[in-house]
């Protein structure tokens, strides 16, 4: 029986040397040390034994078992451990593309105005979105009865307070704040309860323009303007002033520049008038220079008041001013 036994073991161990996955190792496991297997048989037959053999039988038997169950444990460890196929690194794979972003057309708009005033001596000043009345309306010549409220729809939060409907009220706001001279750029979102159409959307930009000194004169206004017009559009197109009304400007105009596309012959896109018109502008009315607290009989001053989107969709030649909201990439990608 013993000489079985050293077989048995030789074979167990040829057997275990020699498999390839934890599938046969499972099989040989069933074959030896299952609860039917070979050892489990051979245990069984003790009893056949005598008395004194069956002890020491069993104890072999038994070390048996246990170096099987080792010799099992090990094999299925190295099967676990089985090392991964090697890493490789294909150098030739194209690199990660990452977008760069840019600047919103409107904000390029803003910011090449703002560049233009800064060199003709002009400061910037922010304004709030949420407004008195007083600011927006009462203080600019339009009483609560006036009917230029009537063009600018507002959005209003309570009687006194509203979304401001332009940026004008920040003519106030700073000749209330500092003495004269001023000259002030003051850009940023109003808001007008309009339909949304290809010209009109409740939110846009507008950019004010404020200048109070001694002796400042409608020539000083055509010169501030004109030169905005040159370095804006181009040095060929021609700047013409209108008559306009404004309550808040005494006298009012209306600015057009010349059409880039006709060069001032009439086309399409200038409705066959061969002007486009870009803002709105003026003597600021002595009665607001008063309200504000300054002496009407020693300052003037001018102001001008215009719609960024109008400035860059003449600019780039774009139909649309939903273009600007819509966040359509295809659209925001060609601004550089
Ligand atoms: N705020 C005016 C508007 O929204 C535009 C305007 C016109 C502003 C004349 C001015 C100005 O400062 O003098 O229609």
């Amino acid at each position: 029986m013993e000489k079985d036994m050293e077989s048995l073991k030789e074979k167990f161990h040829k057997k275990i040397a020699s498999i390839k996955d934890r599938e046969e190792l499972q099989r040989i496991r069933n074959e030896y040390i299952g609860r039917k297997g070979i050892v489990a048989q051979m245990l069984k037959n003790i009893t056949l034994l005598s008395s004194e053999e069956k002890p020491r039988v069993g104890e072999l038997l038994n070390r048996i078992k246990r170096d099987f169950q080792k010799a099992i444990a090990e094999k299925d460890r190295e099967f676990l451990t089985e090392k991964p196929v090697e890493e490789k690194i294909d150098i030739t794979i194209p690199g990660k593309d990452f977008m760069l972003g840019t600047i919103h057309p409107i904000e390029l708009i803003l910011k090449a105005t703002e560049d233009i005033f800064l060199g003709m001596g002009f400061c910037i000043v922010d304004g709030p979105e949420v407004e008195l009345d007083y600011y927006n309306f009462e203080a600019l010549n339009i009483p609560k009865d006036h009917p230029a409220r009537d063009d600018q729809d507002s959005f209003y939060i309570t009687p006194d307070i509203l979304l401001r409907t332009q940026t004008s009220p920040m003519q106030v706001r700073i000749m209330e704040n500092q003495p004269p001279p001023v000259r002030i750029i003051s850009a940023g979102k109003c808001y007008r309860r309009d339909s949304i159409d290809n010209t009109h959307t409740p939110m846009f930009h507008q950019i004010e323009g404020l200048a109070v000194d001694k002796d400042i004169s409608m020539a000083d206004l055509k010169g501030v303007i004109i030169e905005f017009c040159k370095q804006i559009f181009g040095k060929d197109r021609i700047t013409r002033f209108r008559p306009g009304y404004f309550p808040f400007v005494e006298p009012g105009v209306e600015v057009d520049v010349s059409c880039g596309l006709c060069k001032g012959k009439g086309c399409q896109s200038c409705g066959y008038s061969g002007w486009l018109e870009i803002m709105g502008a003026g003597m600021v009315h002595p009665h607001v220079l008063e309200m504000a607290g300054y002496n009407a009989q020693k300052y003037t001053g001018f102001a001008f008041g215009m719609g960024a989107e109008r400035i860059a969709m003449l600019k780039y030649g774009i139909n649309d001013i939903r273009l600007f909201f819509e966040n359509d990439l295809r659209f925001l990608t060609q601004f550089k």
